[in-house]
């Protein structure tokens, strides 16, 4: 953690690796948690004082009354479900409306472009990308077409401009058909939201960052989703709408690349993704739905089962370039506890060809394995690295010799108690 710099924690496969636990464990070295890209369709689970929240919007250091929290303005923001979660936290105690800092330049989610959302991947019937119906795309598309509405508009003859894009969405909904739905419940709650969020600092977030990190202030981006739904560098086009990446900490909170201090690399001991998309490593047999069941592989925003499989170096050692990862950490070790032998995806092959490199289209590559030997021993319990398994440890080897990175922190269950620092 670095005075007058930003660290990143991101997700470097396909989300839900455990976000939300780290950023908790990190938030009391931190001045400042800023959320820089996403919104909704995240769920960062954290249990605080015996009780299990989940986080869409709102940054994970809202917990730690000390800390100023900040949603970037690369992120996109629903004020009805913004408004909800917000509310959860105030009833269980948390002071939110001086803590928390809403970038002006942040992009509003209208009950609309989650019709959109919907009527889009209803229309690509097969090859539907599986969102999680939060808006998210045409949100972002929106602000690429430059007719977005952002967080500063709620200040300045709002209801205009809001009615100007519902009917615009509404029309675009009518030429594709989709039809007979009725949101003017769904709209009234926004519009509250939309109230409730004028309680709160929206400022110019980037300027305070700037000012913050003049002053020495540590910041702690917090990132969502993973590097391989980026929208540039993932899975295109089965993706989410923003850079997920480390570029996308500068451009989602307004902070220059010279600033950017450790970049932690957050991962799982094996692989999930949900939602549609090219998978190499998936298992469709029972060793999927053991690490499922074991690692309650299930949507914490949608509860879809999440695709399970082994690890992915590939994916991996991609992901460490892009994001310029300096440590790496592994989440949910303790899943793999009972099995007798573990793989390792460390390359694809397809038509003949091998590569240990990412594919442009990695559609119907099969993952070229290498086996290890489970622990086959209870991790959950263990305090310190001396306690480890030599199994676990060739494990770490491995990853950290086919990464060249170092794993600097292993997570051997869901309690904050169980997050070993090496
Ligand atoms: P969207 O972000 O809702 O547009 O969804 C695009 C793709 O990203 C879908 O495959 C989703 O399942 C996936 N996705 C979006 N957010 C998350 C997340 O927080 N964790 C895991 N997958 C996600």
């Amino acid at each position: 953690m670095g005075k007058g710099k930003v660290d990143a924690l991101l997700g470097i496969v396909f989300g839900d690796e455990g976000k939300g636990k780290i950023v908790d464990v990190f938030t009391p070295r931190y001045d400042i948690v800023a959320r820089f890209a996403g919104g909704p369709n995240a769920g960062h689970t954290i249990i605080f004082g015996g009780k299990k929240f989940v986080l869409r919007s709102i940054p994970s250091g809202i917990f730690d009354e000390g800390k100023t929290n900040i949603i970037g303005n690369g992120c996109v923001i629903a004020p009805d479900l913004f408004m909800q979660e917000a509310k959860e936290l105030e009833q269980a105690g948390y002071d939110l409306k001086s803590r928390l800092h809403i970038s002006r330049r942040a992009h509003l989610i209208l009950p609309t472009h989650r019709l959109l959302d919907r009527a889009y991947e209803a229309a690509k019937g097969k090859d539907k990308v599986g969102t999680t119906g939060k808006g998210i795309g045409p949100t972002y598309s929106d602000k690429a077409s430059r007719t977005g509405l952002r967080v500063g508009d709620i200040l300045n003859n709002f209801q205009g401009k809001y009615n100007m894009m519902k009917a615009r969405h509404e029309q675009i909904l009518h030429d594709l058909g989709f039809t007979g739905y009725d949101i003017r419940q769904e709209e009234r709650l926004w519009m509250q939201g939309i109230e409730y969020m004028r309680q709160f600092p929206l400022t110019d977030t980037e300027i305070e960052l700037g000012k913050a990190l003049k002053e020495g202030k540590s910041v702690l981006a917090e990132g969502a989703q993973g590097t391989m739904l980026d929208i540039d560098h993932g899975t295109y086009p089965f993706v989410s709408s923003s850079n997920t990446v480390c570029g996308g900490v500068c451009t989602g909170l307004g902070v220059a690349p010279s600033s950017i201090g450790e970049v932690y690399g957050i991962f799982k001991a094996y692989s999930t993704r949900v939602g549609s998309g090219p998978f190499p490593v998936e298992l469709l047999d029972e060793t999927g739905d053991k690490i499922r069941e074991t690692g309650h592989e299930y949507g914490a925003v949608t509860g879809r089962n999440r695709r399970c499989g082994w690890l992915d170096l590939v994916a991996l050692r991609y992901a460490i370039m892009i994001n310029g990862v300096t440590q790496l950490i592994m989440m949910k070790s303790d899943v793999l506890d009972d099995f007798a032998e573990i793989k390792v995806c460390t390359r694809y092959t397809k038509d003949g060809i091998v590569t240990d490199e990412m594919p442009y289209d990695t559609e119907g590559w099969n993952a070229v394995y290498e086996t290890l030997p489970g622990w086959q021993t209870d991790l959950t319990q263990m305090t310190g690295e001396s306690q480890f398994p030599k199994q676990l440890k060739d494990y770490i080897a491995f990853i950290e010799q086919a990464t060249g990175t170092p794993i600097t922190i292993v997570s051997v269950g869901p309690d904050r108690a169980q997050t070993i620092e090496r």
